[in-house]
């Protein structure tokens, strides 16, 4: 039997550092901060804390334009506190993971100041630059993720640069070898210090194609739609050279003992799985986002689950992920009781979880008034819908003003109901859904059919969800009910009855069931079978 790593038996927690906790009063969280809440994760029993960026930047978009791989913001502190913070995880048992923007700089990066101080700079190649078309338009019809056209024109050089987001975050060029064996470098400084693993940011985009051919026409596309979805990005994304460039990645992350390597990438499942890389030498894990985008219906979410588990690689870890940063909140998408159900599921599922920050809190979309709006992409394309701010509001862990997040004024509002909906009230109520993430955690913790063992669909009837989880002579089964209306399902699995280990509600525990199972609305049960 092959040896488990961490990130296959362990959980992942995302933290958004602007939002966690701030510990200097200026409404940005920042690395004290997330120091000082160390314990949140340890009561919660999870893992490891993924921590997205929080390297000195411009922050055109809020961390995601880098401006120094290798530091930190004074914004969320020193490199110093850093240190600290690892030294404190590490300490508590859990590991650190970081995020790592490579596709793309900030246009304040000395790598881009350099880059476009002459068409003869020696890294003028470091980026994507071309000459407009004799028109003087852009090279092509690439489009901004955040709207627009992808080209941005100097005008003392006379050429354009390529930006897959914001003209503030032009892409590099990874077909360069100076350019990887650079960030490689960047890799190294931050596993020297102990890190342990990246989230690797838009990996799927790091490649472009090399004629730079124009995308073709979307013709779903709708009013309704954003701009990037004007094009299908057919030379802009998931070209065949990227799996290389991923294994360059790979390679210096195996330099370490017992790294993870994490790809953002959103593509269908077919698509998805190359991502592990030929003989598993990609990303450890390929985050899976379906549970983000899927429809919450008991037989959308089985066939996904059917689907994921057939296409995977031998060998290839699976994972899921519930909610992050982009998109908006799961108990804004299927309300606070199936919130609860989506967290059984989360927690239950074969594959490593990954637990945004709030959602154990039941957090849901916070209203933010267009004058208080942050997100860039709201500010190019305002009023459609597309604004990432609802799903990036403080955390909320006590009663008193701004939740205990700031002592000043924080840089997105909170929830309107704060005042009960944190972290201290919800410890106090051992039917929170609070208590059901960490008697979740708990649960996955002690028996390994959760975290290790096998996953088998029994059956998806009606809005009723059933699975079984084997380890040796373990087993539990899960029937969850993706509806509000109570329901009935056969369990045939389950002719001696079983025992409620757990339930969503939590007030149900110890219950004996018959084979003949009946769910109440919006209910998961976690059941040991007799
Ligand atoms: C990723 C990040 C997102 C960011 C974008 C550009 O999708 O998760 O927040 O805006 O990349 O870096």
């Amino acid at each position: 039997m092959p040896r488990i790593a961490w990130w296959q038996s362990g959980i992942v927690y995302q933290v958004y550092p602007r939002s966690f906790q701030d510990s200097n009063g200026d409404g940005v969280g920042d690395l004290i901060g997330i120091r000082n809440r160390l314990d949140h994760l340890k009561w919660l029993g999870v893992d490891a804390l993924w921590i997205s960026p929080f390297f000195p930047s411009p922050m055109a978009d809020f961390g995601y334009d880098v401006q120094d791989y290798c530091g930190v913001d004074p914004l969320f502190g020193t490199l110093d506190d850093f240190d600290a913070l690892v030294a404190k995880a590490h300490g508590k048992g859990l590991k650190v993971i970081l995020d790592f923007v490579p596709n793309h700089t900030s246009d304040q990066h000395p790598w881009l100041v350099e880059s476009r101080s002459s068409r003869h700079n020696p890294k003028r190649d470091w980026y994507i630059w071309r000459d407009p078309k004799p028109d003087g338009s852009p090279p092509n019809n690439w489009v901004s993720h955040f709207g627009g056209s992808a080209w941005q024109l100097d005008e003392a050089t006379g050429q354009y640069y390529y930006h897959a987001f914001l003209k503030e975050q032009p892409d590099l060029d990874w077909r360069n070898p100076e350019v990887q064996s650079a960030m490689h470098d960047t890799l190294r400084f931050w596993m020297n210090r102990g890190v342990d693993g990246f989230r690797v940011d838009v990996i799927w985009l790091m490649i472009k194609d090399r004629e730079l051919r124009d995308n073709p026409i979307n013709p779903a596309w709708h009013e309704g739609m954003p701009d990037i979805q004007r094009v299908l990005p057919v030379h802009t994304a998931d070209q065949p050279e990227v799996h290389e460039v991923i294994r360059g990645l790979r390679r210096v992350v195996d330099e370490y003992d017992d790294r993870v390597l994490i790809g953002e990438i959103y593509l269908p499942v077919d698509r998805l799985v190359t991502y592990y890389g030929e003989d598993l030498t990609g990303t450890h894990l390929p985050f899976n986002f379906q549970l983000i985008l899927a429809q919450w219906k008991a037989d959308v979410v089985a066939s996904l689950i059917t689907e994921y588990e057939a296409a995977l690689p031998p060998g290839g870890w699976p994972n899921w992920v519930l909610g992050n940063h982009d998109q908006p909140r799961i108990a804004a998408r299927v309300g606070a009781a199936q919130a609860r159900v989506a967290a059984m599921l989360l927690l239950t599922l074969r594959g490593t979880p990954t637990i945004y920050y709030g959602d154990e809190l039941g957090l849901s979309s916070v209203a933010i008034p267009p004058e208080a709006a942050q997100d860039p992409w709201e500010k190019n394309e305002p009023g459609r819908g597309f604004s990432r701010d609802p799903e990036r509001t403080p955390m909320q862990w006590d009663e008193t003003e701004n939740a205990g997040f700031t002592t000043g004024r924080p840089w997105l509002p909170l929830s309107d109901d704060h005042t009960a909906q944190n972290v201290d009230r919800m410890r106090e109520d051992e039917t929170s859904i609070l208590w059901l993430y960490r008697r979740l955690v708990a649960l996955r913790r002690e028996k390994a059919s959760f975290s290790i063992g096998d996953f088998r669909l029994l059956t998806q009837s009606g809005d009723v969800l059933v699975f079984q989880r084997l380890y040796r002579d373990e087993r539990f089964i899960v029937a969850l009910n993706m509806s509000s209306r109570a329901a009935t399902v056969a369990i045939p699995e389950m002719e001696n009855g079983g025992a409620i280990r757990l339930s969503t509600s939590l007030s149900r525990e110890a219950e004996h069931v018959s084979a003949t199972l009946v769910l109440d609305a919006d209910e998961g049960l976690v059941i040991e079978p007799a």
